[in-house]
């Protein structure tokens, strides 16, 4: 190898936070294995945080710190620019004028690319750089590199994933303890499982975000985080949590792409986030607290399943400096030649719609406060026969348990098996039009992941 060959990879870090430091440990404390792994060093030799005396304690002497990360990308010696700022304002500048400066770009802002990925990947490759973002979805498990690379051969049917920790760390809380959402948030916040400001976790965002780069690299569509459907799970409440713990199932925040067929022809792509009744007996309904896991069905492979921690310092990084050592490994590869960011190749990417919310098929979980006398379930499984919506099993609770001694109120729960969700929605304003119908209609969906 000539010396050149053979020099270190020269990373600079843009934002040295919880990943940024765990990245400059894990590079440290692992170095030499590192190194045999890429065939060349890996060194942080920059790095850019506005914050200096903090990254200062971090790096201590052996990379230089700046507070203006625009001096990273113009250092000629900086092979790579590690974004770890987060959000899509001056993120997207600065790894587009990274790209531009033909620097290869790490990132693990999802959100970031799962709105401006198509932007970003083309601008990376005519200027023949990589963009590799393994961090930005289920932290530390390697799903990237197993859906684009692992899994190459297959047909992948379906993704589906626990793809934030805070909402996964909330619902376990719900169902161990019995509470609502709002009180489990709360201590969640206080215990640093949720940020101050929640929304992105709490409203289903931040899992939109990743399940739209799994979908992208799934089934070769561009990124469109435009078109999935994003629910999270501030209307939860903890009796639905208990009746589906009745019914064999567990309430999950799934992120979900799936490739749609009618009669063996793919109509669309579903892509969605939701809360969604998993069958406990399947392990990834079992996945609780802040962890993740990510299940993939390919036609070859049949169900995978991937499990590990989403998110914090060192196993963000650990996805950080994979995708360092990558780059490290293909430096002298034609860029033609070199595993394509979304797992197809650039000019065969697939036309195929993500497709609206009505047409997706699922199936439902219904809890509806009814009055108790005669006809009132018959009029309601009437109204789903005429929808064409066929009833997987019926609870309904003592009266006395739900509207107290000698109450004439019940809760009545109805599983369904799949249909449309249009028509599921064309049955519910039916159904909630019902006199006898006395609270709105909680509908939560559901999937068996067989
Ligand atoms: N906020 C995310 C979560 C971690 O709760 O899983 C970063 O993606």
């Amino acid at each position: 190898m000539s010396q050149e060959q053979n020099r270190p990879l020269r990373v600079g870090l843009l934002g040295i936070g919880t990943v940024g430091s765990g990245t400059f440990t894990v590079l440290k404390r692992n170095q030499e294995e590192i190194r045999r792994r890429a065939g060349h060093g890996i060194e942080i030799t920059m790095v850019a945080d506005l914050n200096t005396e903090r990254a200062r304690e971090v790096v201590g002497d052996a990379a230089q710190v700046v507070a203006d990360a625009r001096q990273v990308i113009a250092n000629p010696d900086i092979d790579v620019v590690v974004e770890l700022i987060g959000g899509y304002g001056i993120a997207k500048a600065l790894v587009l004028e990274a790209i531009a400066a033909g620097k290869h770009v790490v990132t693990a802002n999802k959100a970031l690319l799962a709105v401006h990925g198509t932007e970003i990947f083309a601008a990376a490759r005519e200027k023949g750089v990589m963009v590799a973002f393994e961090a930005a979805v289920a932290g530390g498990i390697p799903i990237i590199k197993a859906l684009r690379e692992g899994l190459t051969a297959n047909q992948i049917q379906w993704v589906a994933g626990i793809i934030n920790g805070t909402t996964n760390f909330i619902l376990s809380e719900m169902r161990d303890k019995g509470l609502d959402f709002d009180v489990v948030l709360k201590e969640a916040q206080r215990l640093g499982y949720a940020e101050a400001d929640p929304t992105f976790d709490i409203e289903g965002v931040d899992a939109a975000h990743k399940a739209t780069l799994m979908s992208a690299i799934a089934f070769g569509v561009p990124v469109q985080f435009d078109k999935a459907h994003v629910e999270g799970i501030t209307k939860l409440s903890a009796t639905d949590i208990k009746y589906a713990e009745q019914l064999g199932y567990r309430i999950k925040l799934l992120g979900i792409a799936r490739r749609q067929e009618i009669n063996g022809k793919v109509v669309g792509i579903e892509l969605r986030t939701h809360p969604t009744l998993v069958p406990m007996r399947r392990l990834i309904a079992n996945v609780e607290g802040a962890m993740n896991a990510v299940m993939v069905q390919g036609d070859a492979v049949g169900t995978t399943m991937y499990y590990g921690k989403g998110a914090g310092s060192e196993p963000t990084a650990s996805a950080v400096v994979a995708d360092l050592v990558d780059i490290a490994r293909l430096l002298d590869v034609d860029p033609a030649a070199r595993v394509p960011y979304l797992a197809f190749q650039p000019d065969a990417l697939s036309k195929m719609p993500i497709l609206p919310i009505d047409e997706v098929v699922t199936s439902f979980y219904l809890r509806l406060h009814v009055a108790d006398e005669a006809g009132v379930l018959a009029k309601i499984t009437g109204i789903l026969a005429e929808q064409g919506i066929s009833i997987d099993a019926v609870l309904q609770r003592e009266a006395d348990e739900v509207s107290g001694e000698g109450g004439n109120q019940t809760d009545l729960i109805i599983l369904t098996h799949e249909t449309k969700e249009g028509r599921m929605n064309t049955a519910l304003a039916a159904m909630q039009a019902l006199p006898t119908v006395l609270a709105p209609i909680v509908r939560v969906r559901k999937e068996e992941l067989a």
